[in-house]
């Protein structure tokens, strides 16, 4: 693949919440003071330090400010980290600029400044549309105001997403079938819809070992998911990734960027840059403490924590990691040429079984050599995944 086909994305971590969330093992934290004059001085000097790393800066075609919370930070602070972006890389003329916003008021009056900023998407966390369920996923904010801040930010930016959480203890399908006709009405051309997951050391890991039951039952959970899918795609947005559904020209590129393993850099505490060098898959990951990233940064200009270099196996994993999320999957000449023999990472016995089980399928339109998996497949991608690769 060219230079000119990859494409670079640019992510920024913004590390703080207002409350942290049961269920969320994100890289967030609550702080009563933030010095965001520190935390742009660190971040720009960051992304400078992070482009030299690269053979060949390309401009960039995505940029995502994610968290935490990065509805928080002043759009003085997203304005400064886009200048210099565009000032290092250059920007591609349609460039996708997402940042992640919970809707709270106080937030939501800060879109159209974010929109001055240069931001251009806006994915908005409503998690549930029923006060109950809110109140479960200990969020901050109503429906109503969940509500509201949609239909604000739709007035302000042309392409909105929002993300929701499902599979919650009682959930049924008639429950979830009625949010998702109702989420269907709001215009959306992007949702984002996750399975609940209990991730260790988050309060609701330690409520279920205790004993508490915090989500739905597997065959209910996996009913859920096929009946998502279904709902979704005859209303014409496709399930293009195991939790992500679009209208055709409306996916996340920049999520596109990590699912097809293309490059990106990541800057602010705990964030990952993946990128290819000389034909090797480079990774890198800064200091994930807010404190400890700002001190690394002032002393050293970056807070870069460890770097690797894949193994052809490791990096033939991460493309079929990643690119078996997609409803498109992966090329397989393309791992081939970056990772070698595909004998060597794909074990071809096991691939011949979850084909004839109909979880895993070659997609017609590309000489029979790109990968994917069905949408039961998609159900079941961690096993599959842990059986295919070598
Ligand atoms: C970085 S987080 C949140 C961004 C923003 N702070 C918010 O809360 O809306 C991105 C998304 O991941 C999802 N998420 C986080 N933890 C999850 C979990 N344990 N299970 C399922 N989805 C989760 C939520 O839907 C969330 O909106
Ligand atoms: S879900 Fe969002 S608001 Fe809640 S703790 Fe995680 S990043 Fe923060």
């Amino acid at each position: 693949m060219s230079r000119e086909d990859q494409s670079l994305g640019l992510y920024v971590h913004w590390p703080f919440c207002k409350a942290k969330c049961p269920y969320c093992d994100f890289n967030s934290h609550v702080s009563s003071q933030v010095d965001y004059a520190a935390f742009q001085t660190g971040m720009l000097a960051e992304m400078r330090h992070l482009a030299s790393h690269l053979e060949q800066p390309s401009k960039l075609r995505s940029i995502f400010f994610g968290g935490g919370t990065p509805s928080l930070m002043p759009p003085d602070l997203i304005a400064a980290i886009l200048a210099e972006a565009e000032q290092i890389f250059g920007f591609a003329t349609d460039i996708e600029i997402t940042a992640e916003a919970n809707p709270t008021s106080v937030e939501t009056a800060k879109l159209t400044g974010f929109k001055s900023a240069g931001v251009n998407r806006v994915s908005l966390g409503i998690q549930a549309l029923d006060p109950a369920q809110l109140h479960f996923l200990g969020r901050e904010h109503s429906v109503t105001e969940a509500l509201a801040a949609l239909a604000l930010a739709q007035t302000i930016f042309e392409r909105v997403s929002i993300d929701l959480i499902y599979g919650l203890p009682g959930q049924t399908p008639v429950n979830w079938q009625a949010t998702l006709r109702q989420l269907l009405g709001l215009g959306l051309d992007h949702l984002s819809l996750y399975q609940l997951t209990i991730e260790a050391g988050t309060v609701f890991y330690t409520r279920q070992r205790q004993g508490d039951v915090l989500t739905g039952s597997d065959d209910v959970v996996a009913g859920l998911f096929e009946m998502t899918n279904a709902t979704m795609e005859e209303a014409g947005l496709a399930a293009y990734e195991v939790s992500n559904y679009a209208r055709d020209g409306h996916e996340c590129r920049h999520n596109l960027t990590y699912w097809q393993a293309h490059d990106w850099l990541g800057i602010g505490p705990g964030a990952h840059s993946r990128f290819d060098r000389q034909g090797q898959r480079v990774g890198l990951a800064t200091r994930r403490s807010p404190q400890s990233w700002l001190e690394m940064t002032a002393l050293k200009g970056h807070a870069i924590e460890t770097e690797c270099v894949e193994t052809p196996m490791g990096w033939a994993n991460e493309m079929l990691m990643m690119g078996l999320r997609l409803k498109t999957g992966i090329d397989l000449n393309l791992i081939e040429q970056k990772c070698g023999p595909r004998q060597l990472w794909l074990d071809q016995n096991r691939l011949a079984t979850h084909f004839e089980a109909g979880l895993l399928q070659f997609l017609e339109d590309h000489n029979g050599d790109r990968l994917a998996t069905t949408a039961e497949g998609r159900l079941l991608l961690n096993s599959l995944l842990a059986d295919i690769t070598r």
